[in-house]
């Protein structure tokens, strides 16, 4: 079913501090923000050789993030994202073997305008998936 790591997301308190970081410091390269709503967030991404890594800040009252963020002040690692060929029927074969889907288990369009679909982290060895349809 997974095909290849297409990021690992990490939540962090100051989107443009994290982003300097990553290009300053680090010698990174890192898109431009990016705000997505549907999903209460501004967005990052740093372009590696091999995979990208999503920097994550809240957007708007109710993030799905501010929780973790409040838990991890400091910010820290909160999914990764595997790839999928079909996400309907990845969630189908998952949800048969009673993992939990998040929401309302029909995917939204993610931050590279592709569906995604969340599994919930308890069902997972504590890591919360990203499902991203390529
Ligand atoms: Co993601």
């Amino acid at each position: 079913m997974l095909g290849r790591l297409n990021h690992i997301a990490i939540a962090v308190p100051d989107l443009a501090k994290a982003a300097e970081l990553y290009r300053g410091t680090l010698g990174a390269n890192v898109s431009d923000p990016q705000k997505l709503p549907e999903h209460g967030v501004s967005v990052v991404f740093i372009e590696l050789p091999n995979t990208k890594i999503e920097l994550l800040e809240p957007l708007g009252e109710g993030s799905p993030i501010s929780p973790f963020l409040q838990r991890n002040p400091d910010g820290g690692m909160h999914h990764v994202c595997y790839e999928v060929d079909d996400i309907i029927d990845a969630r189908d074969k998952l949800r048969k073997t009673g993992a939990r889907v998040l929401g309302s288990g029909e995917p939204k369009v993610g931050a590279h305008g592709k569906p995604v679909l969340f599994l919930h982290p308890k069902d997972f060895t504590g890591t919360l998936i990203e499902l991203e349809e390529v």
